[in-house]
């Protein structure tokens, strides 16, 4: 199981962490991966940017995840652990 925690932080939050959630979960869906990858929410880790949101899949942190490059982000990071 991958785990995926998207940072609900103050900082994070203003910067679409919500939104964000909802990328995931749709992604999730569509892929059909709610066996493979459970999404969770964490607390600040101390890696607020000033762009985007901060995601933790397994032990890697990523900083800076926006709507925007949702998409790469998850065919990239995401899924492919899947696939491995
Ligand atoms: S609020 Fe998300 S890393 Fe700080």
């Amino acid at each position: 199981m991958l785990v995926v925690k998207i940072c609900i932080g103050s900082s994070c939050y203003l910067k679409g962490a919500q939104e964000l959630v909802d990328e995931f979960r749709n992604a999730v869906k569509e892929n059909n991966a709610e066996t493979k990858i459970e999404l969770s929410g964490s607390f600040c880790t101390g890696r607020c940017n000033r762009d985007g949101v901060t995601v933790q899949v397994n032990d890697a942190v990523y900083t800076g995840i926006t709507k925007e490059n949702f998409n790469d982000f998850f065919n990239d990071y995401v899924l492919r652990e899947i696939k491995r």
